[in-house]
């Protein structure tokens, strides 16, 4: 067994480690936070524009080890002050789960896309996931930190869809800026990621499909892996603390599914 190995087994996958996630008062981003935390992180910084559900995940885990900084990822300025915040407090900065967005706001077609409503969407589903990546990846080079960054795709980033045109493009950008920063980032040890989840329980899963039976019998129907029940956040939650950890030291560039076997019924 690997030195590596045998830390990860006895302190936790991610002891003492300094991380940000974003969109991480709700769903996804509040289950990886919590997970985070449980695997030992010394301190995980939440952003959000969610102030209050943000204070209380943040509360709920423990004002020792986690913080909730108020941060529009769509405003490169406040992310910036985001990583900065995290680096003055915390001394350095080793994980960032770049993981905030925001679903279509009307079923849109191309034939009816609403370029206004596509332009916000982008800023934080596509522009926003790049400046946490550019800010997160100049304080990791800078502090010589061998760092992590991951990014939240979707199953949407590896295919079409018959509406949520906007969103899906925005997961198509997603990929291409994991793919491109791996490539660029290597070289600094820093390592990039994408985790693609598949129809999540939570509340964006809610807006865009819906309550009642209808609703969960489209998410059953998406999922090949049959009587496990639905996809929870922790699922999702737990495939980053791997992306998270030295456990995936050699894995960059990789875009891991989580959709309980979705995309190959398709392919
Ligand atoms: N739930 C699913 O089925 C599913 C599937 C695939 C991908 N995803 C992706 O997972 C990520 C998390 O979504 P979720 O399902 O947990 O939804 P969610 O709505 O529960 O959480 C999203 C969080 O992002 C925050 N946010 C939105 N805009 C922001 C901004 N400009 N700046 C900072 N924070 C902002 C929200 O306030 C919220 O707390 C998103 O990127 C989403 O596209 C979700």
């Amino acid at each position: 067994m690997t030195d590596t190995s045998m830390a990860i087994i006895s302190k936790g996958k991610l002891h003492g480690k300094v991380a940000i996630v974003t969109g991480g008062a709700s769903g996804i981003g509040e289950a990886t936070a919590r997970r985070f935390s449980h695997h030992g992180a010394r301190a995980v910084v939440i952003a959000d524009v969610q102030d209050d559900k943000g204070r209380e995940v943040a509360a709920s885990i423990g004002l020792n080890r986690c913080a909730y900084v108020h941060c529009d990822v769509s405003d490169e300025d406040q992310v910036k002050s985001l990583v900065e915040y995290t680096v003055h407090t915390y001394g350095r900065l080793d994980v960032m789960f770049s993981n905030a967005g925001v679903s279509s706001s009307s079923d849109q077609t191309v034939l009816d896309l609403d370029l206004s409503a596509y332009d916000k969407l982008l800023a934080v589903n596509a522009r926003g996931m790049a400046a946490c990546v550019k800010h997160a990846a100049r304080a990791m080079v800078e502090g010589g930190i061998r760092g992590s960054v991951v990014c939240t795709a979707s199953i949407f980033g590896k295919m079409g869809a018959e509406k949520l045109t906007d969103y899906v493009m925005s997961k198509h950008a997603v990929v291409g800026l994991v793919r491109s920063a791996s490539l660029q980032l290597g070289k600094y040890g820093i390592r990039v990621n994408a985790v693609s989840p598949g129809p999540t329980e939570t509340p964006m899963k809610r807006k865009v499909l819906g309550y009642g039976p209808e609703a969960d019998k489209i998410a059953e129907s998406m999922v090949s892996i049959k009587g496990g029940g639905v996809i929870a956040a922790e699922n999702v939650a737990n495939a980053v603390v791997f992306l998270a950890s030295a456990e995936s030291e050699f894995v960059t560039g990789h875009d891991l599914t989580v959709d309980g076997g979705y995309i190959p019924q398709l392919f």
